[in-house]
């Protein structure tokens, strides 16, 4: 058998002094570890010597190929229509998802997503769903493929044995400093998504205040090797470079943010909010090649955002898995017990509305979870009346507050002026779209955005 002659120790010592595993010893590795024959000791000791020592790309590849047969994955071949998935790494108020998937969907697309529970500080997009009375993501199998077909779009719980060895590493790395490593986050990542069996897989690699990436050339690292992976395993893929300095959009929270993402398909959307997901859905447009070009493929999803064929995707989307939307068309869905305006201490321009104190006001406001079993409120968070970049007149109002009490409002409203500066000056234009990295190089903002009109 492959690995029998292979000592756990001998890999330590072999990464420690900068070699170079092949994939029998990366999968004695991973076997022993889930079996039970490696204990955890070695397993973080080595997760350290490769966070030093870093992976190359070959072993990389070879990781993240023997995290995908640790465990199942998603078989989508039977479903109509090319399969496409998205995934961010996430962000502070990022609810692209729940609009540039049902964007997709109205293209003919087909979106079957997977989500789980997710810790941090705002919850994941299943939580957000599940703001949504009855809305449920265990849905049987005939449903989903029924679904698919009618709906083009489904969004299932995690198989519990999806991409195990993930699990059990990502726990390691957690608790040993060591999540911070390209490659092991570029395995973690492109593993899961391979997994889930899509053609098509749209990256949202962000960087700044509020993500894992502190500046756009680390992310655009991540993203090269996270295309080349998704490349090597036979998918389409491309990764869009995005700054999480600010909230994207204007609202932070669970049901605040289904409430935005059911806006801007309505029309009513935040400039940054609507750029992002018509890219990302022009971007699954075109590598699917329903669109000839990534101009065409943003001009369409702009048309399905403009005659309403996505919202009705969105509402048919959740009522197909149990939700109830008549709140979320006819208001009433937003029932925090207390809402608070904050004012705007000074006239000015907003400066800076710091993404990472939000996400921490927001999360102590009980949006997010510690553990997983953690219960989140769905209904508190904020919602940002003016953005980045606006001018406010003294006293008129900066946010909304969105709590469980008048003390805990009136605390995170303190906070939320503090996590925002207000000044004479407008503050420099960045864009919010740093490039673009796809298998053909790297496409700079100045390029990309030609084709987003
Ligand atoms: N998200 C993941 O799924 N894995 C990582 O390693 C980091 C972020």
């Amino acid at each position: 058998m492959a690995g029998q002659d292979l000592v756990m120790f001998d890999l330590i010592a072999k990464k420690r002094d900068g070699g170079e595993f092949d994939a029998a010893e990366i999968d004695f590795w991973l076997r022993g570890m889930l079996a039970g024959a490696i204990p955890d000791y070695q397993t973080t000791a080595l997760l350290m010597a490769i966070y030093f020592r870093g992976l190359t790309e070959r072993e990389t590849f070879l990781l993240t190929d023997a995290i995908v047969r640790s465990g199942d994955r998603l078989d989508l071949s039977e479903l109509p229509g090319c399969k496409v998935d998205k995934h961010s790494t996430g962000g502070v108020g990022d609810k692209t998802t729940l609009v540039a998937m049902p964007l997709a969907a109205a293209l003919g697309l087909t979106v079957v997503k997977m989500s789980g529970r997710s810790l941090g500080k705002t919850g994941g997009t299943a939580d957000k769903l599940e703001a949504v009375p009855g809305f449920r993501l265990n849905i049987p199998p005939e449903q989903l493929r029924r679904q698919a077909e009618q709906d083009r779009l489904v969004l299932i719980s995690q198989s519990s044995n999806l991409t195990p060895a993930d699990k059990r590493l990502y726990a390691l790395r957690d608790l040993t400093a060591t999540v911070d490593s390209l490659p092991l986050i570029a395995a973690s990542v492109m593993s899961k998504k391979i997994a889930a069996g899509a053609d098509v897989i749209v990256l949202d690699v962000k960087f700044g205040r509020g993500a894992f990436m502190p500046d756009a050339e680390s992310a655009r690292r991540l993203a090269e090797l996270m295309v080349k992976l998704g490349r090597q395993a036979g998918r389409k893929i491309a990764a869009l470079l995005t700054s999480m300095e600010a909230p994207l959009g204007r609202a932070v929270g669970n049901a605040l943010e289904v409430w935005e993402a059911a806006e801007t398909l309505r029309g009513n959307a935040a400039p940054d909010l609507l750029l992002l997901s018509l890219a990302l859905a022009a971007e699954q447009a075109y590598l699917a090649g329903l669109a000839e070009n990534r101009r065409d493929g943003f001009a369409m999803a702009r048309r399905a955002l403009e005659n309403g064929a996505g919202y009705q995707k969105f509402l048919r989307f959740l009522q197909a898995q149990g939700g109830d939307t008549a709140a979320l068309e006819q208001g009433g869905f937003l029932r925090a017990k207390t809402v608070l305006d904050v004012a705007a201490p000074r006239g000015g321009y907003l400066r800076a509305v710091d993404a990472a104190k939000v996400a921490t006001l927001v999360q102590r406001l009980g949006a997010g979870r510690l553990k997983l079993e953690d219960e989140i409120d769905y209904q508190v968070g904020v919602w940002l009346e003016k953005q980045c970049g606006e001018k406010l007149a003294a006293g008129e109002t900066l946010a909304r507050i969105y709590a469980e009490s008048p003390a805990q409002a009136a605390e995170a409203a303190e906070a939320l002026l503090a996590a925002c500066q207000i000044g004479e000056k407008p503050p420099a234009a960045a864009p919010l779209i740093y490039g673009a990295v796809t298998t053909a190089g790297f496409i700079p903002w100045a390029e990309l955005q030609k084709d987003y009109q």
